[in-house]
């Protein structure tokens, strides 16, 4: 089947869907409603838009609360053990609430769902689970869902509709989709990873990298435009290889510029970029433009080049420190954050003491700071030198004071300064201001409306509070 002919089936799907929900509704006196759950990353944030947008395509309407909702998507991650263990503690009080609703549809998506080990946790334990399906077959969703409405149910094993994909080829476009902002949209520019970094399950989970062609990335995000949206997030665990393995000549640089040449986009952002395939083309690119923002995620992981070795990173110490350097020089006004991970097999006192080096010179603007998770399967996983749990408490303390201490240094620099923001919501603990973010990605909270929500407006960073600003409306 072409990718053409699958979109044809799958909107087919969501009519039949449809039809059922309304009868549903009908029976039950109100409205069928969804809630999706998300954990992890923008690519999974993103996913979770098109999850929601073929449930409403399907008559079913968004709920607030994850326990009243008649269907419940969970759309996991699997990047650390935390992640997985906070899914199955929502996974069990929902359990509890399904006794007494029977009717309610529970499905489980996203990475987690791709590991065999937990998928067979599922499968085994969580019967009362009636939809499972993985990364790989998201634009499925509607014949799935088709499947869960019309089958038989049978209490017990079997009964729930399963389909993994190993790996995949196909990218489905033009599923609807339901964005959480009206005026900044994430668009996948590629799926999958093929960096095996030692430690790290995604490219296990997540299969292959694929990137998809720029004239498909150019009219979704002209169609975004055309839509009211401002800012994109262009996505890939690792956008700096983009385009490789396309018939197109075309690097992420060159993809910067297309996007650049669209209407109505005033802000461009990516995530992620590893540092080993970072170019001096984009650099470039980056500093000759006005919608580029100020903003770039360059994750370290670790310090020491021992680490890095290890971690399959491709880069040392010296290499990382050079390359974030030459884009202070170009762009000083550039905010560089990173990841950080700590208690990695045998870290020890001196390749602590690199990270720190590494975090001094740099000065990064911010850092998430993540204690190293075994994941099975990994290569990291069955290496010796497991690092103590107290050991790596006391390590991580030390590395999370300094990215705070240089984050600070970092964030008041531009204090008394007037910066265009984008306003993004009311302020959650105080209604009388909103919230938005400076190109440098930094929050600014200051009086305003909900009538500035969307609009980018100057603002004068009046307070640093550390980590971000208090300001007053030019
Ligand atoms: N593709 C991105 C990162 C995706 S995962 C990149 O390469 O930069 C996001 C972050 O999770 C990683 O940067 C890493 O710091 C962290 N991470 C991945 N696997 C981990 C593990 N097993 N334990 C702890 N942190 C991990
Ligand atoms: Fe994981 Fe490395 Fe791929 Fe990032 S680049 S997703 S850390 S394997
Ligand atoms: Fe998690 Fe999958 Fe993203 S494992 S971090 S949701 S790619």
């Amino acid at each position: 089947m072409t990718d053409k002919e699958e979109l044809a089936r799958q909107l087919e799907c969501i009519k039949v869907a449809a039809k059922i929900v309304s009868e549903r509704s009908e029976k039950a006196g109100h409205a069928l409603t969804y809630h999706v759950t998300t954990f992890g990353c923008q690519m999974n944030a993103r996913d979770s838009e098109k999850l929601a947008g073929v449930l409403e395509a399907a008559g079913f309407l968004y709920e607030e609360d994850e326990l009243s909702a008649d269907l419940v998507l969970y759309n996991t991650c699997t990047v650390r053990d935390n992640a997985n263990q906070k899914f199955f503690g929502h996974l069990g009080s929902l359990g509890a609430v399904k006794k007494n609703r029977p009717d309610m549809i529970i499905g489980v998506c996203g990475c987690l769902s791709q590991e065999k080990s937990a998928r067979e946790k599922i499968l085994t334990s969580y019967s009362f689970v009636d939809l499972v399906f993985g990364t790989h077959n998201v634009f499925d969703l509607p014949r799935l869902l088709v499947a869960v409405l019309t089958r038989e149910v049978t209490k017990g094993k079997g009964h729930i509709v399963t389909e993994i994909w190993e790996d995949t080829d196909k990218v489905v476009e033009d599923i609807p989709v339901k964005r959480n902002y009206k005026f900044k949209s994430g668009v996948n520019i590629m799926f999958g990873c093929n960096n095996f970094c030692s430690y790290c399950i995604v490219p296990y989970v997540r299969g292959r990298e694929r990137s998809r062609t720029s004239d498909d990335i150019i009219q979704e995000i002209q169609k975004l435009a055309a839509d009211g949206v401002k800012e994109v997030m262009l996505l890939g665990q690792n956008v700096n290889s983009y385009g490789r393995g396309l018939d197109e000549e075309i690097s992420f640089a060159k993809l910067l510029q297309k996007v650049e040449k669209i209407d109505g986009i005033e802000r461009i952002r990516f995530m992620t970029s590893h540092p080993k395939d970072l170019s001096d083309e984009l650099i470039e690119v980056m500093a000759g433009s006005d919608k580029i923002c100020r903003h770039i995620h360059l994750p370290l992981q670790s310090g020491s080049s021992r680490i890095l070795a290890s971690m399959n990173r491709h880069y040392t110490k010296e290499q990382y420190i050079e390359l974030a350097l030459k884009i202070r020089e170009r762009i000083p006004d550039i905010a560089i954050t990173t990841d950080i991970i700590i208690g990695y097999p045998t870290e020890d006192e001196s390749d602590i003491a690199d990270t720190i080096d590494v975090i001094e010179k740099v000065s990064f603007d911010g850092a998430f700071t993540f204690i190293y998770s075994k994941r099975t399967g990994t290569p990291a996983a069955s290496m010796e030198g497991q690092v103590p749990e107290e050991k790596v408490k006391v390590f991580f303390d030390r590395v999370l004071a300094k990215v705070q201490e240089t984050s600070v240094k970092r964030a008041g620099l531009i204090e008394g300064k007037t910066m265009d923001v984008l306003v993004e919501d009311i302020n959650r603990q105080d209604p009388a201001l909103v919230t938005g973010r400076l190109s440098n990605n930094l929050n600014v909270h200051f009086p305003g409306d909900a009538s500035l929500i969307g609009q980018i407006v100057p603002v004068k960073l009046k307070e640093c509070k550390g980590f971000y600003y208090l300001g007053e409306k030019n």
